[in-house]
């Protein structure tokens, strides 16, 4: 049997990292084999692709930027995402084409519509078949964050570049509402986490 697509979306901040792992160990309860990756990256072209798209002294076109999204996207689908999938196991992916429409898209100002030619060209039909939205204000975001690494080129942005890319998540969430599940991140640790073992029960019923 296929195994399960399942993405990880957030702000910077949002402490989806902390959810993927108890996530996946979840899932590996339930008997499942429970591959983690990361977008952009997980494949070493992609892994090379992410240090150019996240090296904050880089100028590049918002379009390149967002074309380079989906260069690494294709790779990482060909060759880790689908093999993973046709042997059954379950891939968890930190960020995947909903990170696209909000942070180029809403963020930077790309074209929607051609989000979404790429989105077909690249994914032939492909979707996450669950995606779980941190959804949470940009400021308490940057609190939580408390970096001692510098920024990377998206996190260096400014809180008014975060509201606009929690409102594409928002939109992403309102257009595909069966696939996303909009979680409340303000909220503790212990509550996301109670939100998380219902959502993983359902699913693996
Ligand atoms: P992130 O996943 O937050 O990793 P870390 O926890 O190591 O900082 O970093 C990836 C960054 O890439 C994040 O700021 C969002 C950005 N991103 C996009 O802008 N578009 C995309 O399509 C993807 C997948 C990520």
């Amino acid at each position: 049997m296929r195994g399960k697509f399942i993405t990880l979306e957030g702000i910077d901040g949002a402490g989806k990292s902390t959810h993927l792992a108890a996530l996946a160990d979840l899932l590996r309860e339930h008997g499942h084999v429970a591959r983690t990756t990361r977008e952009p990256g997980g494949t070493e072209l992609g892994e090379r692709l992410r240090a150019l798209l996240l090296d904050s002294a880089q100028v590049m076109h918002l379009e390149t930027e967002a074309m380079l999204m989906f260069a690494a996207r294709r790779e990482h689908l060909d060759k880790v995402i689908e093999p993973a999938l046709s042997k059954g196991e379950w891939v968890i992916c930190d960020r995947f084409t909903d990170a696209t429409f909000a942070y180029q898209g809403s963020g930077r100002g790309v074209d929607w519509a051609r989000l979404q030619l790429l989105e077909e060209w690249v994914q032939r039909g492909r979707q996450p078949d669950l995606t779980l939205l941190f959804d949470l204000a940009p400021a308490v975001g940057r609190a939580r964050a408390g970096r001692i690494k510098p920024p990377d080129r998206f996190e260096q942005e400014r809180d008014d570049f975060f509201e606009r890319v929690r409102a594409g998540y928002l939109r992403r969430a309102a257009e595909a509402r069966s696939r996303i599940r909009v979680i409340d991140a303000g909220a503790s640790i212990a509550d996301v986490r109670a939100q998380l073992v219902e959502i993983v029960n359902a699913i693996c019923l």
